[in-house]
């Protein structure tokens, strides 16, 4: 075992030692400041994060295991956020939350920590923290819900919530109905079940290297999510003896193998900025035309929500992350390692695929090209996204006119209104949704189709927008404009009327009016102009744009796991 971290405060017999010891010798066995290591256990467990309750179940079962392994488990809460109850957006926090884990792991005497998420942003403000501070460190995903059914029919949380409320809309469902689906739609514990954000990073935590190989997805109410649990405390243990840190697992290989499986699995469009600001916490020059370049030719071959038809408690029946994995093997880089040691390619041995309807074979995929492409002309110098699998292959060519909208709420006060000149081959475009404008980034780009031409039975539509899109949601929905509109990109200077053309093949987003000898308009500046303070005034004063991960400026890289100065 090398020199523990922890020892710098525990070993000696001076008073500042005698001072840590003292007031951690309530219930720690006698020896255990004698070189046995103390593993953080990172927990998001909340009331407030209903999606992450259970984890303080699965930290015990985690103790339970370092205790086993002759470790120190130490119980760290940290900062949850709850996906469904965070206003304004989860995501303006989602920084703070990786910040503060960062220092509190440094700050404390810990040689190693169990990072316990589940709901959208808990996984990557945690594996960001992780990068930053370098200790040893492995992920516990949380796990999916079991899958609820209403009326015989399996419920994707997400994704059915915006099918349903858009079939109310459109009247072709009762209110009452829609309700009465509320009480069915969440049936265990667990993150959402669809394909949303949460299954995404959980899986991609495990691609990425940084779980213990298999236990990615296994719902959350599995006894086998437990057994888990236990394991990955022992193997916490081993990692602070091996001093394997996030540095020595993850690489360029690392984040180009969760690149390929975010496509293969049909995952969501936010695992670009959560991977992007992980990768610039550790140090591993990820761009965003990288997922153009590795993952834009990759099947889809898990049939999940929101683009296919099964839910993740089919996934984990079915075979898993592993069987999906070794589906495309090929297309992933051998030398990617594991928290364990061993290469990921070799964790895969064993996969098999037991339901082909739900983990389709290579030569039948669901769809052939499934990665994200990145797009870009004078609309988005920067680049922007757009999920090709979540859209309507017809308006991947398209050109319309613009009509525009300055804010979610100027978006909902006139989308519905019958004088708004808008047709089927309009494009909607929303601005100030972006990491400075909302400010926060949040998942709004997927707006609702206007409710008479939905009652023509228009289901999608080109829609542009500097924010986010909810990973349960679909549609032909150009996301994560940079730079945003707030930030002086272009899109604040499109006017309604200007005619927009979408060139998917061609990788191209533009508009055909001569933006550059245009101002903004006053309106949409004046609403910017809000005074802020506190974090989120920190926030937008440093908060950087979607294509490099929206970290905040002075959060990228790493400070290590440094002991700062004795102050007793
Ligand atoms: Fe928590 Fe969907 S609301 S994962």
């Amino acid at each position: 075992m090398p020199a523990l971290r922890s020892a710098q405060w525990y070993s000696g017999d001076n008073r500042n030692a005698y001072i840590h010891r003292a007031w951690m010798r309530r219930g720690l066995p006698g020896d255990a400041f004698d070189g046995r290591p103390h593993i953080a256990i990172a927990n998001t467990a909340s009331d407030l994060t209903p999606c992450n309750a259970h984890l303080d179940e699965v930290a015990r079962s985690v103790a339970n295991g370092v205790h086993e392994a002759g470790g120190i488990p130490l119980d760290l809460p940290v900062m949850s956020l709850g996906e469904t109850q965070v206003r304004p957006t989860a995501m303006l926090w989602r920084n703070l939350a990786a910040m503060a884990t960062e220092e509190m792991l440094r700050a404390n005497p810990i040689d190693g920590v169990v990072l316990l998420g589940g709901c959208d942003k808990t996984i990557p403000a945690l594996l960001m923290a992780a990068c930053s501070v370098d200790l040893p460190a492995v992920v516990v995903p949380g796990g999916p819900m079991l899958t609820g059914t209403f009326r015989g029919v399996p419920l994707g949380c997400g994704t059915d919530v915006w099918k349903l409320s858009e079939e109310v809309r459109a009247g072709t469902l009762s209110e009452r109905a829609f309700l009465d689906s509320e009480s069915s739609m969440i049936r265990s514990r667990g993150h959402c079940n669809t394909m949303g954000t949460a299954s995404t990073m959980g899986l991609l935590a495990e691609v990425l290297g940084m779980t213990l190989p298999g236990i990615a997805g296994i719902p959350a109410a599995d006894s086998r999510l437990l057994a888990a649990a236990h394991a990955t405390g022992v193997l916490a243990v081993g990692l602070v003896d091996r001093e394997r840190r996030p540095s020595t697992v993850l690489t360029k290989a690392s984040f180009e193998n969760a690149i390929v499986a975010l496509a293969a699995l049909g995952g969501s469009t936010n695992a670009v900025v959560h991977l992007l600001a992980i990768a610039g916490r550790a140090g591993v020059e990820l761009t965003l035309d990288d997922f153009d370049r590795v993952g834009a030719a990759v099947p889809l071959l898990a049939d999940l929500q929101p683009a296919g038809r099964f839910l993740m408690e089919d996934l984990h029946r079915a075979g898993g992350l592993h069987a999906v994995l070794a589906e495309v093997s090929d297309l992933l880089d051998p030398a990617a390692l594991t928290v364990t040691g061993r290469p990921l390619l070799a964790e895969l041995a064993e996969a098999a695929v037991w339901d082909r309807e739900v983990i389709r074979p290579r030569a039948q995929p669901l769809r052939p090209a499934a990665g994200i492409a990145v797009l870009r002309g004078n609309l988005a110098p920067a680049g922007a996204v757009i999920k090709p699998a979540a859209a309507s292959p017809h308006l991947l060519r398209h050109r319309g006119p613009a009509v525009v909208f300055d804010s979610v709420e100027d978006l909902h006060a006139r989308l519905d209104d019958p004088g708004l000149d808008i047709t089927a081959d309009s494009v909607i475009v929303l601005r100030g949704c972006g990491p400075k404008g909302y400010p926060g980034m949040p998942e709004v780009s997927n707006t609702p189709i206007p409710a008479k031409l939905l009652a023509l039975g228009v289901r999608d539509m080109v829609r542009v927008c500097d924010g986010r899109m909810s990973g349960t949601a679909y549609g032909t929905v150009v996301l994560h404009v940079a730079p945003e509109a707030a930030a002086g990109g272009p899109l604040a200077r499109v006017r309604t009327g200007d005619m927009i053309v979408l060139d998917v093949e061609a990788r191209t987003l533009h508009c055909e009016a001569d933006l550059d000898a245009r101002e903004p308009s006053p309106a949409f500046l004046a609403a910017l102009a809000a005074p802020r303070r506190g974090w989120e005034r920190l926030y937008v004063d440093t908060v950087l744009q979607a294509d490099t991960g929206a970290d905040l400026d002075f959060l990228v890289g790493a400070s290590g796991d440094r002991v700062a100065r004795e102050s007793h």
